[in-house]
Formats: structure tokens, C-alpha cells, sequence
């Protein structure tokens, strides 16, 4: 099998140690590895399946020979490094909103869309992560009885804004519990012991930057323009995976038993959904799999087309790096 040289754009952020968690577990066919951070990091060393790696600071040069670019250093960072990478010929996979809504670049989720990854021009983008666990879960029940409309409620970790997040959720809960108020440095509000609307911007219409991610890259992946999505992001005080409360109403009419049966043992969709034992989705057990959990089915009572459902996934794993390694995966058996 061919092996690829691969480098890691943001290796020491929460989604880059992913990123190497993965591509060791699921035995990416590797031939070289170059890990890029910041000049902050360059010179760090890391390991990885027992060898010793160098952190360099990444710039345009950065991209000599290399194949593949798991990229996922911030939006203004793929900006400006996305295109040298092409241009030094390698394939990019994204993790940042820098390219998701250009219609130029494919938006992949594999499970759904993965026709779309051989339309690349050099970069893929990988969704935002509340749509990616969103969608896994809703694809199965689109294909059933095709979704109309959309209303979600997520409940997301702070490790979605990244690594200093997740220890400003651990800092802020030792300090309280010692009886000493919290310091806020990365989230605008208290993360311990409380939950605020997503720390993106607010629109001018009132939703805000993360809501207007999940409305718009639906259609694009769905590649229906007409599907409603109506999100209410949250920040919770969980370090790791995101859950969503969703509300779907379909154009076809189907019985509980098909949609747990088209959910059962879906691609990519764990079904946890026993009412006796009230035992349904969480965090803590999505956290570190690769499915996202699905439960809590229930038709609403005023509207027989309409489902509720909640489901949790970890966001760094399929909401992040996962997904990107999986599109890379797909690449990989057939490059181009
Ligand atoms: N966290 C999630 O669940 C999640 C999910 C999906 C997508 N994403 C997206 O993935 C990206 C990274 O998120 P994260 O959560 O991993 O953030 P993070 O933990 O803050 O990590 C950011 C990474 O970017 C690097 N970086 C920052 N400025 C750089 C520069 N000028 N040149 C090169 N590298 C630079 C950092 O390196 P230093 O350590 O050297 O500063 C670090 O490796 C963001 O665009 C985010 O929206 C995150």
C-alpha cells in the first residue's frame, strides 16, 4: 500500500494531539510525519508511536513533499498557509471555517457525502463540529423520510474552543470549590458550574456565528438549500464531547420501530435508548469513541411527522479529527 507524508498544521492544539492519537490508532499508512505549531511551540518535541518528533513553526515553506496536510491551526492560519500547501502539491483536509462555504471546496462528511471528496481543487473542509454531530445521526431518518426542517439545542464542552478551554473549565472549578472567585481568560462568562449561549459573534438577525455555521454547511453537505435549521448553541461545563437536543419534522409519514431500526447500527450511530432503565446519550460516554450516540426517540404529539431525539459525540474525535482522518482515508485509496 502506498505511504504518504503527512503533516499535523496545530499539533499541540486539543483537535492537532488528536490527530496523532488517530492516525496511530486507525494505522494511517504513514511514510514520513511533520508536526507544525506556532513559533511558540517550534523546537518542542513530541512522540509518537515510539519515535521522537521536532516541532517546527509553520510557514509557507512548511509543505515541501509533503502529501497530505491535516490542517487545524484557526481560520486565519489556513488562509494564508492553505494555498502554499497546494501549491506545493499537497492535499489539504481542514478542520477550520476558513473554507467550508466555498462552493469551490468540498464540505465531507463520510458517512453522508463522500462523493464529494474527489471534486477537491487541493482542499477539503471538514464540517464545524456541532453540524458533523449533528448530521451523522439525522442522515439515516433523512434517507427514511427526508427532513424538512431542523430545530437543534447542543449543549457543547468547553475543549470545543480549544485545549486553554478545557483547562480554564478545570482552573475555574478548583478555584470555587476553594472558595476563590474564578478567573476568565478564554470564555467571556463563568464556565464552571454554569452554561452561556456560544461564545461566537451575534448576528445582527440574532443568531450567532456557530448557529449560522450549522444552518449553512446543512444545506451544503444535505446539497438541499430548501432544509430548515433553526440552532440554539450552548456552552456547558463538560470538558469533552457535545450534545444536541434536535427536533426534526420529516415529509413522510414512518413508525418508531423504522426509525430505530434505520438508526440501529447505522454508519457512524450507536442507538442508546432504553426508557426502562431511563439510559439514553452522554457526554462522558461518547467521549474518546468514534460514534455518536443516538436515544430519547419520541414522535411528537402534536405532529406525527415530527421526532425528537438527543444525541452526544465526542467533538474532537468525530466533530473534529476523526472525520478529517476518515476523508484522508478515502483519498488515500485512490489520490489524485
Ligand atoms: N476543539 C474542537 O472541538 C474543534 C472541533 C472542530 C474544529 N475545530 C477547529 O480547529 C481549529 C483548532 O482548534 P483547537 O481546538 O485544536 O485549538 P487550540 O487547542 O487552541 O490549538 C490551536 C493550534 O493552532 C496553532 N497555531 C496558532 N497560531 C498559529 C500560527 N500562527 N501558526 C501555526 N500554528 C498556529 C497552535 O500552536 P501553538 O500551541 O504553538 O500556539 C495550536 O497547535 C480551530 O479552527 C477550530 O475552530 C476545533
Amino acid at each position: 500500500m502506498k505511504k504518504f507524508n503527512v503533516a499535523v498544521l496545530g499539533v499541540t492544539g486539543a483537535v492537532g494531539q488528536e490527530f496523532l492519537t488517530i492516525l496511530k490508532q486507525r494505522k494511517f499508512p504513514l511514510a514520513r510525519l511533520k508536526l507544525l505549531a506556532s513559533g511558540r511551540s517550534a523546537g518542542k518535541k513530541v512522540s509518537f508511536d515510539g519515535a521522537e518528533y521536532t516541532i517546527e513553526e509553520a510557514g509557507p515553506a512548511s509543505f515541501q513533499n509533503i502529501d497530505l496536510v491535516l490542517s487545524s491551526a484557526g481560520g486565519s492560519v489556513s488562509r494564508e498557509l492553505v494555498p502554499c500547501a497546494i501549491k506545493a502539491g499537497a492535499l489539504v483536509v481542514d478542520n477550520t471555517s476558513a473554507f467550508r462555504v466555498d462552493p469551490e471546496v468540498p464540505l465531507v462528511i463520510p458517512e453522508i457525502n463522500p462523493e464529494d471528496i474527489f471534486k477537491h481543487k487541493g482542499v477539503i473542509a471538514n464540517p464545524n463540529c456541532s453540524t458533523i454531530i449533528m448530521l451523522v445521526p439525522l442522515f439515516p431518518i433523512h434517507r427514511l423520510a427526508h427532513i424538512r426542517r431542523i430545530v437543534a439545542a447542543t449543549y457543547q464542552s468547553a475543549s470545543g474552543a480549544g485545549a486553554k478551554a478545557m483547562q480554564e473549565l478545570e482552573k475555574q472549578t478548583h478555584e470555587i470549590l476553594a472558595g476563590r472567585p474564578p478567573v476568565k481568560e478564554v470564555f467571556p462568562h463563568q464556565i464552571a458550574f454554569n452554561l452561556f449561549s456560544h461564545n461566537s459573534k451575534v448576528m445582527e438577525d440574532g443568531f450567532c456565528e456557530e448557529e449560522v455555521k450549522m444552518i449553512r454547511e446543512t444545506k451544503k453537505i444535505f446539497h438541499d438549500d430548501t432544509l430548515q435549521v433553526v440552532p440554539t448553541t450552548i456552552r456547558v461545563p463538560v470538558f469533552r464531547a457535545h450534545s444536541e437536543a434536535l427536533y426534526v419534522e420529516v415529509e413522510k409519514q414512518v413508525s418508531l420501530d423504522q426509525v430505530r431500526s434505520v438508526l440501529d447500527g447505522a454508519p457512524g450511530v450507536r442507538l442508546v435508548d432504553d426508557r426502562q432503565k431511563n439510559y439514553f446519550p452522554m457526554p462522558i460516554e461518547a467521549s474518546h469513541g468514534d460514534d455518536i450516540l443516538v436515544g430519547r426517540l419520541r414522535r411528537d404529539p402534536a405532529n406525527s411527522k415530527g421526532w425528537a431525539l438527543f444525541v452526544s459525540g465526542d467533538q474532537l474525535r468525530k466533530g473534529a479529527a476523526l472525520n478529517a482522518v476518515q476523508i484522508a482515508e478515502i483519498w488515500a485509496r485512490k489520490p489524485s
